[in-house]
């Protein structure tokens, strides 16, 4: 709730402020193109994520012959070379028709900026309010408008492992309980000369990060550390992020893999134990390694988070400066539909937004990963939003996190990285 209110509270006033020239169609200096193609912009070009653009891409022509679609994809995991140059095209006045966007505060620059349009009438015209769950619809309201659609629900805090390495190892086939009984394994994993766990380039390392801090200080804790509530620079964080920094010493850090899929590879090969990483490591794991989940790999919830949903949702939006509006508004009519979610999600890791897609289609991993989203609508489950895609941190406070994080990695000085990271909350809030 309080992270919901921070971003209400601060999206709203920056409304106020800039009056979102962007908004309103009249407004903008966007259009021009002929609407015979649409160009989309995201980061999934890698294995285990393009399969499921593709299924919905082909979905797309089916239902638009005329349109073309040009596949402005940049690769690196978590957007991590998509968003700089994203950022430069939209400064520059040269955005795609659509591009892809976390729901949540990482929608506030854009829409401080006034790059992205008001799309409410979408969302009435399509009748998309009744299909999307209403906690999810909150993350992209902002002063009552609606900017993105979303086309999917990830979930952050999953460690992976390979039960077969485990049983060699002598050592239980489940992810430990806490970070504590993690170190103690870890330990053990370490003296047969393996890594305990698989770590990859900085935003896989704000990843763990986020969801040590979610084992170690609950749902209420974590929720307090992006809206104010939980002090940094308190005792319980302090202790948290000796945690982390004990985790990090169990891993590669020190010759990180280059990005997820290589760092999820040491655990296919039995050279590392674990990994903590989003569920479209399953799309990869099932897909393009050819792996069975529960035989070949396994996964739960990360230590000390069962049953909380760390989550994040892609989503697209109509930038202000859109070529081809028609054919984008094409883009995310197909992006919000029941046969794009139900053609992309399985194929990406990821279960629908939409709460009528066909669970049929969702099995192995995702069966469960669809039971635990559905857990948070009747309690049974806790729902907090990922920091590393785009939930509870606007770009401007995520990118010093990740300044801060950098410096961190390098020293382990944990009252240092909390002070930065409190001061630069109230900096860009
Ligand atoms: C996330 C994104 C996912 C997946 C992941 C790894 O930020 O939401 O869809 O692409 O990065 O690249």
């Amino acid at each position: 709730m309080g992270l919901r209110r921070r971003g209400f509270v601060a999206l709203a006033m920056a409304a106020a402020l800039v009056a979102l020239p962007a908004c309103s169609k009249d407004a903008d200096d966007g259009g021009g193109g002929d609407n015979t193609k649409v160009e989309v912009f995201s980061w999934w070009t890698g294995p285990g994520e393009e399969e499921g653009l593709a299924a919905m891409i082909a979905d797309f022509k089916t239902k638009n012959p005329d349109i073309e679609f040009v596949n402005a994809a940049v690769s690196g995991g978590a957007g991590s070379n998509a968003k700089a140059i994203l950022q430069t095209r939209l400064k520059d006045g040269d955005a795609p028709d659509s591009y892809q966007r976390h729901a949540g505060l990482e929608l506030q620059d854009d829409i401080r900026n006034g790059w992205v349009s008001d799309i409410t009438s979408l969302y009435d015209s399509e009748g998309w309010r009744d299909v999307f769950p209403a906690e999810l619809l909150e993350y992209l309201t902002i002063d009552g408008k609606l900017y993105a659609v979303p086309v999917n629900i990830h979930r952050s805090n999953l460690m992976w492992f390979n039960p077969k390495t485990l049983k060699d190892l002598g050592i239980d086939e489940k992810v430990p309980a806490t970070w504590s009984e993690f170190l103690t394994v870890a330990e053990k994993i370490k003296g047969e000369g393996k890594i305990p766990l698989a770590i990859g380039p900085g935003w896989t390392q704000k990843h763990l990060l986020e969801n040590v801090l979610l084992g170690e200080l609950g749902k209420a804790g974590y929720d307090g550390l992006w809206n104010g509530t939980t002090d940094w620079t308190g005792p319980e964080v302090t202790e948290a992020l000796g945690v982390f920094a004990k985790v990090l010493e169990y891993s590669d850090i020190k010759s990180p893999s280059a990005d997820w899929q290589p760092m999820m590879d040491k655990v296919v090969s039995g050279d590392a134990a674990f990994a903590v990483m989003g569920d479209w490591a399953d799309a990869y794991l099932k897909g393009d390694k050819g792996l069975a989940v529960d035989t070949d790999y396994k996964v739960a919830a990360s230590p000390g988070t069962d049953n909380i949903f760390n989550f994040l949702s892609d989503s697209f939006t109509l930038p202000a400066k859109a070529k081809n509006k028609t054919a984008a508004e094409a883009w995310l009519k197909e992006a919000g539909s029941k046969s794009g979610q139900d053609a992309f999600n399985p194929k990406k890791g990821s279960v629908p937004a939409r709460t009528d897609g066909d669970a049929a289609l969702y099995t192995g991993y995702l069966k469960w990963g669809l039971e635990q989203w559905q857990g948070t609508k009747d309690g049974s489950v806790q729902l907090v939003g990922s920091l590393a895609h785009g939930v509870v941190a606007n770009n401007a406070w995520n990118a010093e996190i990740d300044t801060a994080l950098g410096l961190f990695i390098e020293d382990g000085d944990v009252a240092k990285f909390a002070a930065a990271v409190k001061q630069k909350y109230e900096e860009t809030k």
